[in-house]
């Protein structure tokens, strides 16, 4: 439990924060003192997570939204900053997955390929955009990207897409960090391994289409476990723990980095 107060007297906006690392996320930093605004497009995840904020005192609302959709991320902002004030805080954790399959590039469909991209890379643009002007009129923000340790190497479990949107996103952060940094607005990135969430447990070896493709990703996981340097796939809270970090005055001098959060699994 922190017992710091980095966040007082500012509004963070939390994306994917109906659940795993968004929710720890939200929890966090909002017992550090933010105001957060819970955005998700699962609504009843978005309240859930707003109930669990209150209740440890925190101040959250929920904004229903699909990050995907540029209107409605912009209205999103909106709403948020007429409700919470400025936005000094912007965390992108909204994100989907894709199945790697023992096809290839063959297996991966035009409506899979769109959907990742649109989530995952589409979804962090659209909101940077929308945030930038606010914070730059007041000469000041910090933005963290949640990518991952398939856009540092490539996907273990997940697909071409998968990939592909995790790299961009730190093209992504990389660009607007230079282009932001001198407005005052810091951008960085995480790039998690595994972490214990929905998202990686249906990532695993039940997602697989075939008997062949069970056994290979059982034997993945095993080797995982074997092979990690800590052991374990992480939680979400040592996962928000670095995105805090990252947005807050600790981190003053740190701008355009992607932040490998994965116990040593991949290191570069
Ligand atoms: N779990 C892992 O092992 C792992 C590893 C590396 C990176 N990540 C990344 O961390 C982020 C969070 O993943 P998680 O494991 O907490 O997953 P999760 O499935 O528990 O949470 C993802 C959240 O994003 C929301 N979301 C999905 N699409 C959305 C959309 N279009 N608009 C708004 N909200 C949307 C979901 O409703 C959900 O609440 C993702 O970007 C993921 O790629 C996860």
């Amino acid at each position: 439990m922190t017992t710091s107060r980095r966040f007082v007297g500012r509004v963070a906006l939390v994306t994917g924060a109906a659940s795993g690392i968004g929710r720890a996320t939200a929890a966090l930093l909002a017992r550090e003192g933010a105001r957060i605004a819970v955005v998700d497009r699962d609504a009843g995840g978005a309240a859930e997570t707003t109930r669990l904020v209150r209740e440890a005192d925190g101040v959250a609302a929920p904004f229903t939204c699909d990050v995907a959709r540029s209107a409605e991320v912009d209205a999103a902002v909106a709403a948020i900053a007429a409700a919470l004030g400025p936005i000094d805080v912007l965390v992108n954790v909204a994100g989907i997955g894709d199945t790697a399959g023992l096809d290839g590039v063959a297996g991966v469909s035009d409506e899979c390929w769109n959907a990742v991209l649109a989530v995952n890379l589409s979804g962090p643009f659209y909101l940077s955009r929308a945030v930038l002007p606010a914070m730059v009129a007041r000469g000041k923000g910090a933005i963290v990207n949640v990518s991952s340790l398939a856009g540092r190497s490539k996907s273990a479990m997940g697909g071409y897409a998968y990939s592909s949107s995790k790299a961009g996103l730190l093209g992504l952060t990389r660009h607007l960090a230079f282009d932001y940094g001198p407005q005052g607005v810091r951008v960085n990135a995480i790039c998690p391994g595994g972490v214990d969430t929905p998202m990686l447990r249906a990532a695993g070896v039940a997602a697989a289409r075939s008997e062949h493709e069970q056994a290979a990703r059982a034997a993945r996981v095993a080797a995982y476990q074997f092979f990690m340097p800590l052991k374990r796939v992480s939680r979400p809270e040592e996962q928000a723990a670095a995105i805090a970090f990252l947005a807050s005055d600790d981190a003053s001098y740190v701008n355009g980095v992607s932040l490998d959060v994965n116990g040593g699994l991949f290191m570069a």
